[in-house]
């Protein structure tokens, strides 16, 4: 038995492969460098859900623009009970009053999960909610929802790029727990707040705000090599390296880069960031030999997101939202097998004292 279950396959899916030997991603038989950065966020969409979500054939970018505009008449009411949540927190709780019984309730989760992002990021620093754009793209209205001002051609491109990019990634943790719970026929938006739930998490989709703590403790490029070297020698984990799957370099972290550094602005630090990354995978090298460890998707989304003007604690439900359409896509797939996920454990607790 394996505690994290490394290697088990657990379901068959057409919607993509993670190969971790070659440091490939393919995405439903294209290459992430062949989507990434060339097409809109709801054109990755509709290839996604090709014959698999009734909608797919649709206008998606007009469907999914309506979803948003739905969703916002919803969760309108309850932004007053945002402030003390942090902006993840925040979405879940929008996201879990969305009932299981709406139409179109995959595009109703893309929409939902940009305007549910956007809500809690602004309400949890007490600042009121922007309706949403229904003749906008996805990523464009996203941006402008979160910062209330228009996002220019460039940096829409690059939340697009960004949006595609985590669009889906196999049987990740998040992905594998919507399929757990869309086994069980909850429903496909219960299916999307419990994938949310396991990506909240630091090992999962929470690390790219701790590696913009981790720049900033380090200070400068001269710094960088010392203090990654005290904190591995701490036992410390780096965020934005390692990964279950990738023993190469993770193909995603080049296309964020690429993007990121294509961005103007005070805000942008790739150049720093790539010193602290290669000071980061000598001091891999250095003290765990033979684990083979490169830099993962989320070092390159924090310097991406910080670009465009995000605050940290709002990455963790910008991932949910570029993710939210493989959620839906491998919920609708998991429910198609008509077969619940029912593994089993091995007790190792105490047994009763037999019966006299
Ligand atoms: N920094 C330092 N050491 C590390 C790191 C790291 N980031 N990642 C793994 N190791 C060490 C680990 O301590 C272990 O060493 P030892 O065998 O001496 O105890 C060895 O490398 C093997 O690691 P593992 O625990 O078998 O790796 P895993 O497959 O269980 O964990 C991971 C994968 C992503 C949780 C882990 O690499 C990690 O915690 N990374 C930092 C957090 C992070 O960046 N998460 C985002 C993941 S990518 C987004 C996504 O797709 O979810």
């Amino acid at each position: 038995m394996k505690l994290g279950l490394d290697d088990v396959v657990a379901a068959e899916t057409i919607l993509s492969h993670v190969d971790g030997e070659a440091g490939r991603l393919i995405i439903r038989g294209h290459d992430l460098e062949a989507l990434a950065g060339r097409v809109p966020y709801e054109e990755a969409v509709a290839m996604l859900w090709d014959g698999l979500v009734p909608s797919s054939g649709s206008d998606l970018r007009a469907l999914i623009g309506a979803a948003r505009v739905r969703a916002f008449a919803r969760f309108a009411p309850m932004a007053s009970h945002l402030s003390g949540l942090t902006p993840v927190e925040g979405m879940r709780l929008l996201l879990a009053s969305l009932p299981d019984t709406e139409k179109d309730h995959a595009a109703l989760a893309v929409g939902a999960a940009a305007v549910a992002a956007a809500m809690a990021v602004r309400g949890a620093r007490g600042f009121s909610p922007v309706a949403p754009d229904p003749s906008a793209g996805h990523a464009a209205d996203l941006l402008r929802m979160l910062r209330d001002a228009p996002a220019d051609e460039g940096e829409a491109a690059a939340l697009d790029t960004y949006l595609v990019t985590v669009i889906d990634h196999g049987l990740n943790a998040s992905t594998f727990t919507a399929r757990i719970v869309a086994s069980t026929e909850a429903g496909l938006l219960s299916s999307v707040v419990a994938g949310l739930c396991a990506l909240k998490g630091p090992l999962h989709g929470g690390a790219p705000g701790p590696v913009l703590d981790m720049l900033d403790a380090i200070g400068g490029a001269d710094k960088a090599e010392a203090w990654l070297d005290d904190a591995i020698g701490r036992g410390e984990r780096l965020m934005g390296f390692g990964h279950r799957v990738y023993r190469v370099r993770d193909p995603r972290a080049d296309v964020l880069k690429a993007a990121a550094a294509r961005l103007k602005g005070r805000n942008n630090r790739v150049a720093f960031a790539e010193e602290v990354e290669w000071a980061a995978l000598k001091a891999l090298a250095k003290h765990k030999p033979g684990r083979r460890l490169d830099t993962n998707v989320e070092f390159y989304t924090a310097l991406l997101l910080e670009a465009l003007g995000i605050p940290r604690e709002g990455f963790t439900p910008l991932f949910a939202a570029g993710r939210t359409a493989g959620w839906a896509a491998h919920a609708i797939e998991q429910e198609r097998t008509g077969r619940i996920i029912r593994p089993q454990s091995r007790y190792v607790g105490p047994w009763p004292a037999e019966a006299a």
